[in-house]
């Protein structure tokens, strides 16, 4: 096991800069994703750290060592991708130990780290089968099998779960959860899948053009988005964004957004905050039926358990959620008008010239989670 670090590091192909410069500390044991949109930089970035490409300048650290010039094979990492390649004409067996025989284990060794391994992913039932004998979760089982089987310091995966449909992608969701519990490898995971992100991660490194917009644990990046393009990223629906202005008087913050008012506490937002600024508003915190705001709906896409609504308020687009089983919901039509209440402990404010976020977060991220509990 390792802790992973990134230290002024720059990726440049040819004109392109991929990675301006990145600065990132894993610690040891934990399980981080690396999470953006596509081309955001994230694969280079594993392949950094995997040895597969060089860094262009800065350096990068495995268990404190410095790795960025040593090839693959010398830094201790296991790596499995989207397309984990099992070789066909193998058994389960075979693939899973082939990587013991590359690195010149020694064949007495084989057997009790190939039963180990296979005890750990339930493969014991299927060693000797041929890879197109098997399901698509069961393939993926032996990737991890073959890669975890060296008892690497560092565990890598890039996108692994795409492959798969979504339920057999949520089943192994969840294993990895449990693999990761069990093993504790420090482990680097990529995915442009926020849920998997916010199911899995220890802490989320959400990245966007190549730069690392924030670190931070789930909870962290959804209810404290350091800026407005985590913000619009994480959480689905997405946040709704308003610009607005900001004016202060004795009292606090009065924000002007849409067809909003809110009157913020001075505890809010920081005593520089921006005066042109965007809010934020998570649906949940838009709170259907009651309250001094009025908006008109525009669409609402019932999903079951609740439904999605869809409004327009001075403007602005609202989107917000309401349970099934509240009254109200059934009554809901478009063209209709309904009074709303926004939770005004977490309403995001971001300035909008630099998209940074102006909010005060002295409070711990939990407090604020339990907001709606406490109203
Ligand atoms: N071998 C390469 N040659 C040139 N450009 C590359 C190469 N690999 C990646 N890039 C560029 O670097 C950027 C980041 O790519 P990548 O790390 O694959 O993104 P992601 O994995 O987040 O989708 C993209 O703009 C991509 O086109
Ligand atoms: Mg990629």
């Amino acid at each position: 096991m390792a802790a992973v670090s990134f230290r002024n590091v720059r990726k440049v192909f040819g004109e392109t800069v991929s990675i301006p410069s990145l600065d990132l500390d894993i610690r040891d044991g934990e399980f981080v994703c690396l999470l953006g949109p596509s081309g955001c930089g994230k694969t280079t970035t594993l392949r950094m750290l995997a040895g597969l490409e060089q860094p262009t300048s800065g350096a990068i650290h495995i268990g404190g060592q410095q790795v960025h010039e040593l090839p693959p094979a010398k830094r201790d990492i296991a790596m499995v991708f989207q397309s984990y390649a099992l070789y066909p004409h193998l058994t389960v067996a075979e693939n899973i130990v082939y990587p013991l025989k590359k690195r010149g284990v020694p064949k007495g060794e084989w057997p009790a780290m190939l039963a180990s391994i296979a005890q750990l992913l339930q493969l014991e039932p299927l060693l000797a089968r041929k890879p197109k004998q098997l399901s698509g979760g069961q393939q993926q089982r032996v990737a991890l099998g073959r890669a975890l089987i060296r008892k690497p310091k560092v565990f890598l995966l890039d996108e692994p779960l795409s492959n798969l449909d979504a339920k057999l992608r949520a089943h192994m969701r969840a294993e990895l959860i449990e693999l990761h519990r069990r093993i504790g490898t420090t482990t680097v995971y990529v995915t442009h899948d926020q849920l998997e992100a916010m199911t899995m991660s220890t802490r989320i490194a959400v990245m966007n053009g190549g730069v690392l917009q924030q670190f931070g644990t789930p909870d962290e990046i959804y209810y404290r988005p350091a800026n407005q393009f985590v913000a619009g990223f994480i959480g689905t629906p997405a946040m709704s964004l308003i610009d607005g202005d900001m004016q202060r008087d004795d009292h606090g913050f009065s924000v002007r957004a849409g067809g909003l008012l809110l009157r913020l506490p001075n505890s809010a937002l920081r005593g520089d905050a921006a005066r042109e600024v965007a809010i934020g508003l998570r649906p949940e915190d838009i709170v259907l039926g009651r309250g001094a705001h009025s908006a008109r709906i525009k669409v609402v896409e019932p999903t079951g358990h609740e439904s999605i609504v869809l409004m327009e308020c001075g403007g602005a687009t609202l989107c917000t959620r309401i349970a099934s089983d509240v009254p109200l919901a059934a009554e809901l039509r478009a063209g209709q008008d309904v009074p709303f209440d926004v939770t005004l402990a977490r309403v995001h404010v971001f300035c909008r010239q630099s998209g940074l976020r102006q909010n005060r977060d002295d409070v711990n991220v939990t407090a604020i989670k339990r907001t709606r509990d406490a109203a």
